[in-house]
């Protein structure tokens, strides 16, 4: 039965309900769930089960035609079953919560993308701007003014009234990025305007409410740190409502082409993106990226420039420095296969098991495929959505006193650029000058 369930859902790529007729031990429930089911209850006589089954399906349907739409398709590439799990989670907490998202993951997995689509698929009416603060940047001594604002005369230097963070991000939503960096202290500091979202500004004796969704990213191992002391754990349990965890690139080695093609379009607007020769593609996807998709991308960039003529990549359009020493070159099966089938056998599975459920997703994730689980599941309910459901965008520049300001999307319906120009949505934006953030 499990191993049914693993084989259907494939990784958690399909989706699987399970429903037990008689009452499921808590045991039996956790393992479907480990098998890849999506949902798990039992059939009791009292319940209307299909009000149940049919509640479900709507909520999937609804958030796979998000997954589906230009919207997410063209600005968060990647099918793996990682990535699709990752972003179904993300729609979810974005459309149907309001609640604050703490984002997780690698150096360059994506986590700024993925705060700018939960800002973007909010439903919240009249929603206000993204206002995304570097924590890296907050000096100590300045930090109160950047995210309470200050009154005039507040300190030496302080010759007019100013907003922080806080009061910008008003209605909309703050994006506190690198959180993990926050001192102890400031992180006391913030404990009030988390849970009660009121604060009084630096030098000011009156207390402003405001209401904001938040979110956070940091690549650190944030629990890790609670135990280590290194964060607070009042203010991790306030702001952990949702965590998403976005996976590493080796985690998802079948989105490496695909995101090659992808940045290869952003580079040369107009042109189909070059093919790619088996012996560079066999390197590109062998090869280890500590940094992630931006390695990825900065190599994608240098192999275009380097690279003249319509033939495909090749081998020979590898900077020299990107060349592996001779006879070393990353092979495949490699260390990842093995502990992957390590920890299938450790639970329990036979080889035969193995091969059976993995057939089906060597089918899914051939080279340069781009077909998906969640695509076929998306048109089974009704198709890709239309941009036009989701907010239109807008980009102004920051002007004057509001450093770490960086206003990227806006639901406001005066908004000109209209859904034939979804790539302006995660256009990077100018970077702002108090808060402007180390250079990637
Ligand atoms: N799935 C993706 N599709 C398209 N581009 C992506 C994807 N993931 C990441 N990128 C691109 O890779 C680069 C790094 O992404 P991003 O800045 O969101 O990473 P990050 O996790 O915030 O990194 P860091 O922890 O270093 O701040 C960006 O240029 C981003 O546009
Ligand atoms: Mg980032």
């Amino acid at each position: 039965m499990l191993g049914e369930v693993r084989g259907h859902s494939r990784h958690g790529l399909r989706r699987v309900l399970a429903i037990g007729g008689a009452p499921l031990t808590g045991e039996a429930a956790f393992a479907l769930r480990h098998a890849g089911a999506s949902d798990v209850f039992s059939w009791l006589d009292n319940s209307d089960t299909a009000a149940q089954v049919a509640a479900r399906l709507a909520r999937w349907a609804e958030i796979d035609e998000i997954l589906d739409s230009a919207l997410v398709r063209k600005n968060l590439v990647g099918r793996s079953a990682a990535w699709i799990k990752l972003l179904r989670q993300v729609i979810e907490a974005a459309t149907f919560t309001e609640s604050s998202v703490l984002i997780l993951g690698e150096t360059g997995v994506g986590k700024e993308l993925i705060a700018q689509l939960v800002h973007t698929l909010d439903r919240r009416r009249d929603k206000g701007d993204l206002v995304i603060l570097d924590c890296t940047t907050v000096v100590p001594e300045l930090a109160g003014s950047e995210f309470f604002g200050h009154e005039r005369g507040a300190f030496t230097g302080a010759s007019a009234p100013r907003d922080g963070a806080f009061a910008l991000a008003h209605r909309g939503t703050l994006f506190l990025d690198e959180v993990g960096e926050l001192s102890l202290p400031l992180q006391a500091q913030l404990l009030r305007m988390v849970q009660e979202r009121a604060y009084k500004r630096v030098g000011g004796n009156s207390w402003q409410q405001i209401d904001f969704r938040l979110i956070l990213a940091t690549n650190r191992q944030l629990e890790a740190e609670v135990v280590r002391g290194g964060f607070r754990r009042d203010f991790f349990h306030r702001i952990a409502s949702w965590i998403c965890r976005v996976p590493p690139l080796a985690e998802r080695t079948e989105d490496i082409v695909p995101l090659i093609e992808h940045f290869a379009r952003e580079l040369r607007p107009g042109q189909e993106p070059p093919g790619i020769e088996e012996p560079l593609q066999r390197y590109l996807v062998a090869r280890p990226y500590p940094g992630n998709v931006r390695e990825l991308k900065n190599l994608t960039a240098r192999m275009i420039k380097r690279h003249v003529g319509s033939g495909p990549l090749t081998v020979g359009d590898l900077p020299e420095d990107e060349l592996p020493p001779e006879g070393a070159l990353p092979c495949w099966p490699d260390e990842q296969l093995a502990s992957s089938l390590r920890r299938a056998l450790a639970q329990g599975m036979s080889l035969r098991e193995i091969s059976r459920i993995t057939k089906p997703a060597a089918g899914g994730a051939s080279p340069g495929s781009n077909r998906s689980g969640a695509a076929d599941a998306s048109r089974q309910s009704g198709g890709a959505i239309s941009l036009s459901r989701l907010p239109p965008v807008t980009r102004r520049s920051s002007s004057g006193e509001r450093p770490s300001r960086r206003i990227l999307c806006s639901s406001s319906p005066g908004c000109s650029h209209g859904p034939s120009e979804p790539k302006r949505i995660f256009r990077a934006p100018a970077r702002a000058s108090a808060c402007s953030r180390r250079s990637k």
